[in-house]
């Protein structure tokens, strides 16, 4: 499996961003997640956590312990400064890893999330299959991009499209490869239920194990 460090290769400059621009959507994420799979309690998995930005919100807006998991120390490094600052630190853990090869028990998740991560995965069917394999039976996944709802989106993509007007080129070939896959993904996996959201909060795959 590939170790090149793929998505946000600046994690300086990502967080800059998050902070700068992104900060707003993650609670409302947040909500959205706890709204549509009711899961309030227990364990959270956040793949692809970047600064823990949605991992961390969840955990404002829940009881969820949190596991911050990404390929990248120096994301981890940043994501535990503000677990501390937060003080979410005694329902946090951290993990430096690689989605292909999740570094944990089965069946030992009630929840995985992930935003703006998975377009950078190599091999989407392993790593879908990684994430249902941590997954407790009957827990949900919550997987996908997107801003929050239209206003922050416009928001923001008017914001990012003056800073760099380049900055999606790193993701868009795969956004559109990755949603073309996921149904036949789906099929081979077989979790008890899938199903698309399409709109204005983004593009997500919602699973139930
Ligand atoms: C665009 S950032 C999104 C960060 C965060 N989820 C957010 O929404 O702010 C993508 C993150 O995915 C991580 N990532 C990409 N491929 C990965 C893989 N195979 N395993 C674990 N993390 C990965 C990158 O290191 C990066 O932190």
């Amino acid at each position: 499996m590939q170790k090149e460090n793929r998505g946000a290769t600046n994690p300086q400059r990502f967080d800059t961003i998050v902070r700068e621009i992104f900060a707003p959507i993650y609670p409302v994420i947040a909500q959205q997640i706890i709204n549509k799979t009711g899961v309030q309690s227990g364990k959270c998995l956040d793949v692809g956590c970047g600064t823990g930005a949605l991992g961390r919100s969840i955990a404002k807006h829940s009881d969820l312990h949190v596991t911050y998991f990404d390929q990248s120390v120096e994301m981890m490094m940043l994501t535990m400064d503000y677990a501390k600052e937060e003080n979410l630190i005694l329902r946090s853990d951290f993990l430096v890893g690689d989605v292909h090869e999740l570094n944990l028990k089965d069946a030992s998740m009630d929840l995985v999330i992930s935003r703006g991560s998975s377009p950078f995965w190599v091999d989407w069917k392993r790593a879908y299959g990684e994430i249902l394999r941590v997954l407790k039976v009957g827990g949900k996944a919550y997987i996908g991009g997107g801003f929050g709802n239209a206003e922050l989106r416009e928001h923001i993509v008017k914001t990012m499209n003056k800073n760099n007007p380049d900055w999606r080129n790193s993701f868009k070939d795969k956004v559109v490869l990755e949603r073309e896959a996921l149904p036949s993904i789906m099929l081979s996996l077989q979790p008890s239920h899938f199903s698309i959201i399409d709109d204005e909060s983004g593009y997500w795959i919602y699973i139930t194990k």
